[in-house]
């Protein structure tokens, strides 16, 4: 039998006012149908600011990956946020509201030569790189680019340790910013990705004291000194609704930049943390059986829609029913035909009925971002709130 799945799960015991809750998700369901994504403006604003006051003195670039979507970036605009690109669709996405390219970063370290000369038609003029072959592909573009060297700084903490797949090691940094110069080519600054959902700030800390001594390393003889730091993501999403504290997580992170030269340019590329949050999952039960000593609740959405950052992402989001009383091992599914299709599995939870609706938090991040048409099935409508 599988482990018991331990997730956060609310309950109609576990929670202030259920009663307003549910009668403002049945209405959403009855004006929009199901599922849904909700979107709350207000509490991406908040996190925003939040993370503004944890985090002093460093610009936020909105990493546009976590959830690519039109209003989001609205929001992000008129906060006056910047923004991590990594394609030509994230940049035709910032296109449509009108976004200049030099509000943004690209922070894909390997392109094509054609991805380079798209974004520089868009105004990027800020790009990453983590090797010497691609440093020379920016020969061409040198006069119009500024370049962050992205090093890798591995962390075992990370839900998705991004420095496996990208960045030179600490020790390439001084051959690598060298050989740049030979070229032509302006090395602004290093960047680092310590892996998205960290558990805590010590791989941010170490990162930024490695890059501040490589940095000063080099400023020592080089032409244009390096001045820019970007300390990228990994700020967490509380999916284990513990109240986490953004401010209490950055402390030591503070501590780090307050050691940097102040006329250094810092900044980082949030998606989780400002995100996750501010969107919510409504699915509604589509059917009910008992197998195997378990209750089945097929929902509407699931793996392949909403929920497939589960797979993707490593995430395990919290549930909330709108029932109480006696639980029962259940399995929650999606709603294809395949088997992997599975929300929870084992969890204990109060009896539904079809009908009834189940909501996932703390869904914005990686979620709509990677899910996929299987089975034809119609995705969740994204709704927006306090806009
Ligand atoms: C280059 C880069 N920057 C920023 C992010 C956002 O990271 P997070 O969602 O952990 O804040 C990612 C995530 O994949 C990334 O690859």
């Amino acid at each position: 039998m599988s482990a018991l799945d331990n997730r956060p799960l609310l309950t109609l015991e576990s929670v202030d006012q259920p009663e307003q809750q549910l009668a403002h998700y049945q209405q959403l369901l009855k004006q929009h149908g199901s599922p849904l994504l909700v979107f709350d403006a207000n509490v991406l604003r908040n996190k925003f600011e939040s993370l503004q006051k944890a985090l002093p003195g460093v610009d936020l670039y909105y990493a546009v990956k976590a959830h690519p979507d039109s209003h989001i970036v609205s929001v992000i605009d008129a906060l006056g946020g910047g923004f991590d690109i990594a394609s030509a669709g994230e940049m035709d996405l910032l296109l449509k509201h009108k976004i200049s390219g030099r509000r943004t970063i690209h922070t894909h370290p390997i392109k094509k030569d054609q991805e380079i000369r798209d974004a520089l038609r868009f105004g990027a003029t800020t790009f990453v790189v983590d090797n010497l072959y691609e440093l020379k592909k920016l020969v061409n573009y040198r006069s119009r680019i500024g370049v962050l060297l992205r090093v890798s700084f591995r962390s075992e903490s990370a839900k998705v340790d991004l420095s496996k797949k990208f960045g030179c090691s600490p020790d390439e940094v001084i051959e690598l910013v060298s050989a740049a110069e030979k070229l032509g080519i302006h090395i602004k600054g290093l960047s680092f990705h310590v892996g998205s959902q960290v558990d805590n700030a010590a791989k941010h800390v170490e990162a930024v004291h490695a890059c501040h001594s490589l940095m000063e390393q080099i400023n020592l003889s080089a032409d244009k000194p390096l001045s820019v730091l970007d300390i990228g993501g990994g700020f967490p999403a509380d999916y284990a609704l513990a109240g986490f504290d953004i401010q209490t997580f950055c402390a030591p992170i503070r501590d780090a930049l307050s050691a940097l030269p102040s006329d250094w340019h810092i900044i980082a590329e949030p998606g989780r943390y400002l995100i996750a949050p501010a969107v919510t999952s409504i699915t509604t039960v589509a059917g009910k059986s008992h197998r195997n000593g378990f209750v089945w609740y097929y929902l509407d959405d699931g793996i392949y829609g909403s929920y497939s950052g589960q797979l993707f992402d490593h995430a395990v989001y919290p549930l909330q029913v709108f029932r109480g009383g006696e639980k029962h091992a259940s399995i929650i599914a999606g709603p294809t035909c395949d088997s992997i299709d599975v929300v929870a599995e084992n969890i204990l939870m109060p009896s539904l009925e079809i009908g009834d609706l189940i909501v996932g938090h703390q869904m914005g991040a990686y979620t709509a971002a990677t899910k996929t048409r299987f089975n034809s099935l119609p995705d969740a409508k994204l709704i927006v709130e306090n806009l």
